[in-house]
């Protein structure tokens, strides 16, 4: 306040986001919204002078947050809100060097993320992209035997790598299918498992054993190229790969080579690296590979409520209250 006068705060916004979440920071009134008025990420130097002077930054996963944007923005700066569960975009000691307070979405995109999970699985084991191919161009001439055959889940091992909120959500879709053993690994066991009869075991133990793996981890310096060469070749010669999590987490050479010499079966990425993945990409050459372009929590509803969220959580860090969803860290 200056001179008994409330001092508007001022606020970036790196995208447009779902109108639900720009009604709540108009209506509220406590803050200046700037806004980059595209669909298409705010280029580097906009983001840099976007920032200037800002209380509040709304951003997404696909703007780096680093010590350059923190500097630009300057002291002014009292909260980042995310528009996204994962934060590896995010240097995180710095902001907290800074004293900034951090938003994000947890929970709310749980079920889209598990369910857009399950259809990955399910397409990439049932080969669902190429069967559609295969009407269309006149591939499809009669009913035979062993065409099109895949894998399903019925009796099968699932192995589950982070058994966090969303791979929780997964083993529980997964479950009803008849998977027999489900399987997890992650820093430490978790007593929530029990209602899907999870068993934590060792990382090598995971892959060696499951027919299906399904990566659903946060990406960290300890997940960055887990999923490498070493690990594909542990895996079964008839086993399906799944990851939703963040492309980093996978070594996307090793990939390519388990996926065209036969180490593994298939594999679906919601998520790769780089985003997007170009199109002239080795992996998009495979027919045993579904790459999606990164829809794990897109449905309407979702993506609407995690504006909502993501709109309240800056608010709260701008007027110094609790957020609905702080990052503690
Ligand atoms: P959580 O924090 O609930 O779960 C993350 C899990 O990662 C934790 O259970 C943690 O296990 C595990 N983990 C951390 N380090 C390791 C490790 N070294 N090895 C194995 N597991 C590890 O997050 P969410 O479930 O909400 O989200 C998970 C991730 O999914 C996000 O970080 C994001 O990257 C991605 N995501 C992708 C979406 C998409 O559109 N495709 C949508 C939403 C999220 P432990 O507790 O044992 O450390
Ligand atoms: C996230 O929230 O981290 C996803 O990748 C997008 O919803």
């Amino acid at each position: 306040s200056i001179g008994g006068r409330t001092e508007i705060m001022k606020v970036f916004i790196t995208r447009r986001i779902p109108q639900e979440g720009m009604k709540i920071l108009s209506q509220a009134g406590v803050c200046k919204v700037s806004l980059w008025d595209s669909d298409e990420p705010v280029p580097r130097v906009e983001l840099l002078k976007g920032v200037e002077g800002a209380h509040g930054l709304l951003c997404l996963l696909s703007d780096k947050i680093d010590t350059e944007v923190l500097d630009a923005a300057g002291p002014n700066l009292k909260v980042i809100s995310t528009l996204s569960v994962g934060f590896d975009h995010m240097a995180m000691d710095e902001i907290k060097k800074r004293g900034v307070r951090v938003g994000y979405t947890p929970d709310v995109l749980t079920d889209a993320t598990a369910e857009l999970t399950v259809a990955l699985l399910l397409a990439t084991a049932r080969r669902l992209p190429e069967g559609v191919v295969e009407v269309k161009n006149g591939g499809w001439s009669t009913w035979k035997p062993l065409w099109l055959c895949g894998y399903g889940l019925s009796g099968s091992t699932v192995g589950v790598i982070g058994l966090g909120r969303i791979g929780m959500a997964i083993a529980r879709r997964l479950n009803p299918f008849g998977v027999k053993r489900l399987l997890y690994s992650g820093r430490t066991a978790k007593s929530y498992a029990a209602e899907v009869e999870g068993e934590y075991v060792p990382l090598d133990t995971l892959v060696s054993e499951s027919d299906f793996v399904v990566v659903s981890c946060a990406l960290t310096p300890e997940t960055q190229g887990l999923c490498n060469k070493d690990f594909f070749s542990k895996m079964k010669n008839t086993a399906v790969f799944i990851n939703t999590s963040r492309g980093a987490v996978v070594n996307q050479e090793d990939l390519y080579q388990a996926l065209s010499s036969g180490q593994i079966a298939c594999a679906g990425l919601d998520v790769t690296t780089p985003e997007p993945l170009p199109t002239d990409h080795p992996l998009l050459t495979l027919k045993n590979c579904v790459v999606l372009p990164h829809i794990g929590s897109a449905t309407y509803s979702t993506r609407g409520i995690m504006a909502e969220l993501s709109a309240n959580n800056l608010l709260a860090g701008l007027q110094g209250t609790d957020m609905p969803s702080e990052l503690k860290f």
